[in-house]
């Protein structure tokens, strides 16, 4: 299956850092990148990737995508953004049940399956993320966990659930420095494969990624793992040597 290798830039960036750091990682991106690449950038600059592309035709290769997207269609949602609208901007994906989205602003499993169920309606491939707390990884919940964050998405989802793309990322290892072994990794994807495989006969056209403190170094090896089909990348996709690194690790 083909890699996916997607940055979160989290709300990060301003109009100058993200024409640069464009610039620079469509100055270094392969001629035929062997795996897909994305971008998940705050929503208002959108606007500002979709004029980057226009003026830098290399950055077509690179999808767009969007942190976040309401369970809602429109109406009296404030500070809301539907996911028409994030379609009218070109995006492809929205990250949706993001741990810090889990943590600060309190959505339960039912509101990401909500999310997930919105963007495939409106053509928008969510990127469906789930992961454990250190306190559940050392209470030996990990499985129970992720399968029960899983299990509501594709109760929601039905056989739609083909249609997304996974991504497993351990909460003690975001920002931290401290990534999950291949190894740890490789367990964790296989129980959700097996879930998945569960659900849909369909199984192979999903990806799971990993995302926890992916870096230049540790790409490769987690890269290298049978069920890991790509990374989700925080703090390494807002340094464009680093993130180029990892896209080759994934081109290898
Ligand atoms: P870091 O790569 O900064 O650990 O962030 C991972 C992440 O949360 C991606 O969604």
């Amino acid at each position: 299956m083909k890699k996916l290798i997607a940055g979160n830039w989290k709300m990060n960036g301003n109009l100058a850092a993200n024409e640069a750091l464009l610039r620079d990682i469509a100055a270094g991106l392969p001629a035929q990148p062997a795996c897909a690449v994305a971008v998940c950038v705050p929503a208002p600059y959108m606007a500002q990737f979709k004029a980057m592309v226009a003026a830098v035709p290399v950055l077509s290769g690179i999808d767009l995508g969007a942190q976040d997207v309401s369970s809602q269609q429109s109406g009296a949602f404030t500070g809301e953004v539907s996911a028409a609208m994030l379609k009218e901007f070109g995006c492809r994906y929205a990250i949706v049940g993001h741990s810090e989205r889990r943590h600060y602003h309190g959505e339960t499993d039912a509101v990401v399956a909500d999310k997930a169920k919105a963007a495939l309606a409106a053509g928008i491939t969510p990127i469906v993320c789930v992961g454990e707390t250190l306190a559940e990884r050392e209470a030996g919940q990990t499985g129970e966990v992720v399968k029960r964050q899983l299990a509501a998405v594709i109760h929601t989802n039905g056989h739609c659930i083909s249609e997304i793309v996974l991504a497993y990322e351990p909460v003690w290892a975001i920002g931290t420095g401290k990534t999950a072994t291949p190894e740890e990794a490789q367990a964790v994807h296989a129980v959700l494969r097996t879930q998945l495989k569960a659900a849909t006969d369909q199984v192979a056209r999903v990806k799971i990624l990993y995302g926890g403190s992916m870096n230049a170094s540790n790409a490769a090896s987690l890269l290298a793992q049978a069920d890991i089909d790509g990374g989700l990348i925080g703090g390494a996709s807002l340094k464009a040597p680093d993130f180029l690194k990892i896209i080759a690790a994934a081109n290898a």
